[in-house]
C-alpha cells in the first residue's frame, strides 16, 4: 500500500486536488491517502505555512500531491510566514531539485493556443527546471544604501554540484525522449550562467548520444513562441524555468493544463500543477483540474512505478478534452464536470 500525502493548499488548490484524488481512487490501486494543511490555510489555522505535522507527513509519504499556495490576505506578512514559503520549504527539505514540466498540445486544442494552429501542433517539449538554488535560495534582504535609499537584494548563485545534478536529470530525460537537450542560461552577462554552461558542457561528455545546444534565455523566450517545435528538452535554472514554463503553458492552450513532477534522486516526488492559487476564480468551480490530474499521472509514472495507469489517466484527459472544456479553454464546464468527464473517459 503506497501512502499519498494530499496537500490541497489555498485558492483553487482544494478544488483541483479533489478531482485528481477522485481519478486516483477510480483506478482501484492499493493507495492510501492522508491530507494536511499547507500554505495560507495552514497559517490561518496554526500560525505557520508549513507546520511540523505537514512536513512529517511529506517525509513519511511515498509521494505528495500538492495543489497550490498563495493567499492575498497573507501578502503583507513577513516573508517567512507567507504561504509560498511552504512550497519552497518542501522543495528544499525533501531535496526535490529536479522539476519536470512537460508541455504538449492535446489534439483539438489548437484554437485555444496563443499560437497559430500549425505552430501549436509542433509543441512537445519538457522543461527541466532546477528547484533548489538560484536567486530563490541565495542570501536576500533589505538594506539602506550610503545615499539613504532602500535597497532589496537576492543573491543568484549555483555551485558546480547543483548544476551537475540537474544537467544529469536533463540529459537522462533527453535520452528517454528525442535525444536533444537545450541548456538555457544568460552566460553573456552572469557568472552563475557561465559556470552553468561550463558544467553542462562537461556533463555532456557522458552523453554522446544526446545533442546539446546552448541558448540565452531572452532568445529562448522568443524561440518558444516563434518555433516551439525545435525544442525537445530544455534544462534551465530555477527562475528562468519558472518564467518559461508559464509561457509554454499558453502555447498549448492554458496554464490549467501543465503538470509537474519535483523529484529527488531516489524517485520520491511532489506533484503539482504549475499554476498558482488563482484567487480571481477561487471558490467558483471554474478552475481547470487537468493540470493536477496530469500531475497525478506523473506521480503514477515517476514515484509509484505504475506506467500503465499513468498512460490511462493521460489518455482519459486527452479524450475528455475533445468534448469538455473549462472556461480557460473557452468552454463552459465546471471543475467538477471536467473531473467527471475524465472519470467517464477512464
Ligand atoms: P496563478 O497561476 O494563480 O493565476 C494566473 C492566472 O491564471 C489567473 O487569472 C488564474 O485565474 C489563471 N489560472 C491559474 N490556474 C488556473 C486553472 N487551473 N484553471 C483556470 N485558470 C487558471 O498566478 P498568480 O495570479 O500570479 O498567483 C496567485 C497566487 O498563487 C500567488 O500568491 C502566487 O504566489 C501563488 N502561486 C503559487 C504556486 C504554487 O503553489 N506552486 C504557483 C504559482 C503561483
Ligand atoms: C511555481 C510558483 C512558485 C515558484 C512560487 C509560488 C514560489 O511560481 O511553482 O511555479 O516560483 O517556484
Ligand atoms: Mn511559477
Amino acid at each position: 500500500m503506497a501512502l499519498i500525502a494530499i496537500l490541497p493548499g489555498d485558492g483553487i488548490g482544494p478544488e483541483v486536488t479533489a478531482e485528481a484524488r477522485r481519478v486516483l481512487e477510480a483506478l482501484d490501486l492499493p493507495l492510501a491517502f492522508e491530507s494536511a494543511l499547507v500554505g495560507g490555510a495552514a497559517y490561518h489555522a496554526t500560525g505557520e505555512p508549513l507546520p511540523p505535522e505537514t512536513l512529517e507527513l511529506a517525509h513519511r509519504a511515498d509521494a505528495i500531491l500538492f495543489g497550490s499556495v498563495g493567499d492575498p490576505s497573507c501578502d503583507a506578512l513577513e516573508r517567512g510566514l507567507r504561504p509560498e514559503q511552504a512550497i519552497l520549504g518542501l522543495r528544499k527539505e525533501l531535496t526535490l531539485f529536479a522539476n519536470l514540466r512537460p508541455a504538449k498540445l492535446f489534439p483539438g486544442l489548437e484554437d485555444a493556443s496563443a499560437l497559430r494552429p500549425e505552430v501549436a501542433r509542433t509543441i512537445d517539449l519538457l522543461i527541466v527546471r532546477e528547484l533548489n538554488g538560484d536567486v530563490y535560495f541565495g542570501e536576500k534582504g533589505m538594506r539602506t544604501t550610503a545615499a539613504g535609499l532602500r535597497q532589496g537584494y537576492d543573491l543568484m548563485s549555483y555551485d558546480e554540484g547543483e548544476v551537475a545534478r540537474i544537467a544529469v536529470a536533463g540529459f537522462e530525460a533527453a535520452r528517454r525522449r528525442g535525444g536533444r537537450l537545450c541548456s538555457v542560461d544568460k552566460a553573456n552577462v552572469l557568472e552563475t550562467s557561465q559556470l552553468w554552461r561550463d558544467v553542462v558542457t562537461e556533463v555532456a561528455r557522458e552523453y554522446a548520444d544526446v545533442t546539446l545546444t546552448h541558448m540565452y534565455v531572452d532568445n529562448a523566450a522568443m524561440q518558444l513562441v516563434r518555433d516551439p517545435g525545435q525544442f525537445d528538452v530544455i534544462v534551465t535554472g530555477n527562475l528562468f524555468g519558472d518564467i518559461l514554463s508559464d509561457q509554454a503553458s499558453m502555447c498549448v492552450g492554458s496554464i490549467g493544463l501543465l503538470p509537474s513532477a519535483s523529484l529527488d534522486d531516489t524517485g520520491k516526488g511532489l506533484y503539482e500543477p504549475i499554476h498558482g492559487s488563482a484567487p480571481d476564480i477561487a471558490g467558483q468551480g471554474k478552475a481547470n483540474p487537468c493540470a493536477t490530474i496530469l500531475s497525478a499521472a506523473m506521480m503514477l509514472r515517476h514515484s509509484l512505478e505504475l506506467p500503465d495507469a499513468a498512460d490511462r489517466v493521460e489518455a482519459a484527459v486527452a479524450r475528455a478534452l475533445v468534448t469538455h472544456r473549462t472556461a480557460d479553454l473557452g468552454g463552459t464546464c465546471s471543475t467538477r464536470e471536467m473531473g467527471d468527464a475524465v472519470l467517464g473517459a477512464l
